[in-house]
């Protein structure tokens, strides 16, 4: 009785919880469901299994015709409470596989797998750069040494595309080879997004050319591709690729050259592609 209860409130609990869940009732019947459990063990334990142990003095010739008679009663009754046990062993199973079933449910809670989301941004190519008032940034729009933050410009603010846009010496510049033609005119472009754990890059200190981080004082080297010479974030910041389109405008050549953000989920290697190297 008590099992079969357990079975019920288990499968009502999964029911509850895939219609759209109501936390009291949830609540209710896992307690029904494991009050179940619990008395349906105390009930087997106190009658099933008596507690006394027995002992017979062994008899040297054979057993009176009564004692006979008493032992195959005995064992007739064994045979019953045999036949119980596995009852009440099918139903206990029965009521943790229905509350097993019902604890399955909440995985649903964690919400639709992110997929390659986390590696991807607004960025595509040919895509122009939006400044912070929403006017699209032409070649000749900043001074050297200076800097201003970027997004797409068909995603305005958007936290994963913001970025920054700095104008150097070309000279200057220590970009790896495959990097060269990314920055036209001496612009190159970084992810916003601080690689330790994802402060926006708020600051540059143009006399060393530094990027440096708010939160824990990270600071990337612009000029050889932000690669990080202080502080706890152990990735460069992504590069955005620019070059100049048809009417002055920059654009994007594509999506940034890796994931933006903090890494966890690069330790173990990045997306085939991505350029990412291990923590
Ligand atoms: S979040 Fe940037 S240094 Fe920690």
């Amino acid at each position: 009785m008590a099992f079969s209860l357990a079975i019920l409130a288990g499968l009502g609990l999964a029911i509850v919880y895939w219609r759209g869940g109501q936390t009291q009732i949830e609540g209710a019947l896992l307690a029904v469901a494991l009050i179940g459990i619990g008395g349906g063990l105390i009930y087997w334990s106190k009658q099933l299994m008596p507690p006394a142990e027995v002992t017979e003095p062994r008899h040297t010739g054979p057993s009176a015709d009564e004692d006979r008679e008493a032992v195959e009663g005995s064992l007739s009754e064994g045979e019953e409470r045999l036949a119980r046990r596995t009852l009440l062993g099918r139903l206990l199973i029965g009521a943790a596989g229905a509350l097993g079933l019902a604890a399955l449910f909440p995985i649903r809670s964690l919400g639709p797998s992110p997929g390659d989301t986390l590696y991807r941004t607004p960025w595509r190519a040919g895509m122009r750069l939006r400044d912070e008032t929403g006017r699209l940034v032409k070649v000749d729009e900043l001074e050297q040494d200076s800097f201003t933050t970027v997004f797409p410009e068909t995603a305005p603010g958007s936290a994963d595309g913001q970025a920054v846009l700095i104008r150097v010496d070309p000279s200057a510049l220590r970009l790896p080879a495959d990097r060269a033609d990314g920055a036209p005119e001496g612009y190159v472009c970084y992810s916003k997004v601080c690689t330790h754990l994802g402060c926006p890059i708020g600051l540059y200190l143009a006399a060393t050319h530094e990027l440096r981080c708010p939160c824990h004082q990270s600071t990337f080297d612009v000029l050889s591709g932000a690669e990080p010479v202080y502080g706890p974030a152990a990735r460069p910041l992504p590069q955005l690729l620019l070059e100049v389109d048809d009417d002055d405008y920059l654009v994007a050549q594509g999506d940034f050259t890796g994931p933006i953000g903090p890494g966890y989920w690069t330790i173990d290697k990045g997306p085939e592609g991505s350029g990412v190297d291990p923590l």
